[in-house]
């Protein structure tokens, strides 16, 4: 599966998986007594997906949204009822959203590569992200580059940075509310 990252590159734009440390970072800030449902965007081969679903209540549900339909294939393996595996765009999301009960708490917690995806494009799921977020929603988004801080400044009030060192290549958690 990692030979899939490296033949996807346009789209994965990664050489690697998230590390375990890199996860773990991501974790650490969802309280998952208040989530009720969660979206992931690219999840991949479900390196995050996995660890979230430990967390998760047992009542609460996972939307993972991946364009590449290997991995979906991949997902759909992790049997667990709370998953619900979609082979379609973040840009899709908002569209989604509006179609189910969402509850007020809730994440979005993505693994979108804005460092390597068409501006047009990086802007859409931008605004798809946004306008599937209200005030009780948290984005938390990984990003091997600072740069990416000043894309999710111009859509969210609030936007915290940690760094986590043990990853390839390093990376930055940006943790975003409105
Ligand atoms: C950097 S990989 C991250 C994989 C995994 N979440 C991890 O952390 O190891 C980025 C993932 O985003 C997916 N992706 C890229 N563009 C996407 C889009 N517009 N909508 C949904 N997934 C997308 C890629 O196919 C890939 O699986």
């Amino acid at each position: 599966m990692p030979s899939e990252l490296l033949k996807t590159f346009k789209t994965s734009g990664a050489v690697a998986f998230s590390s375990h440390r890199l996860v773990r970072r991501i974790i650490r800030n969802i309280n998952f007594k208040n989530a009720g449902c969660l979206i992931e965007l690219g999840p991949g081969n479900g390196r995050i997906t996995k660890e979230l679903l430990r967390g998760m209540r047992s009542d609460a549900i996972l939307y993972a949204f991946e364009v590449n339909k290997a991995f979906c294939i991949e997902l759909a393996k992790i049997a667990d009822p709370r998953l619900k595996v979609i082979n379609k765009s973040a840009s899709d999301i908002k569209e989604f959203v509006s179609s189910i009960k969402f509850p007020a708490k809730n994440y979005i917690i993505s693994s979108i590569p804005f460092g390597i995806l068409p501006e047009t494009e990086c802007e859409q799921i931008m605004r798809a992200i946004y306008y599937a977020s209200d005030k009780h929603t948290t984005l938390i988004q990984f990003s091997y580059s600072l740069i990416q801080y000043r894309r999710f400044k111009k859509y969210f009030s609030k936007v915290k940075v940690q760094f986590e060192p043990i990853n390839i290549p390093p990376a930055f958690v940006f943790v975003c509310k409105k």
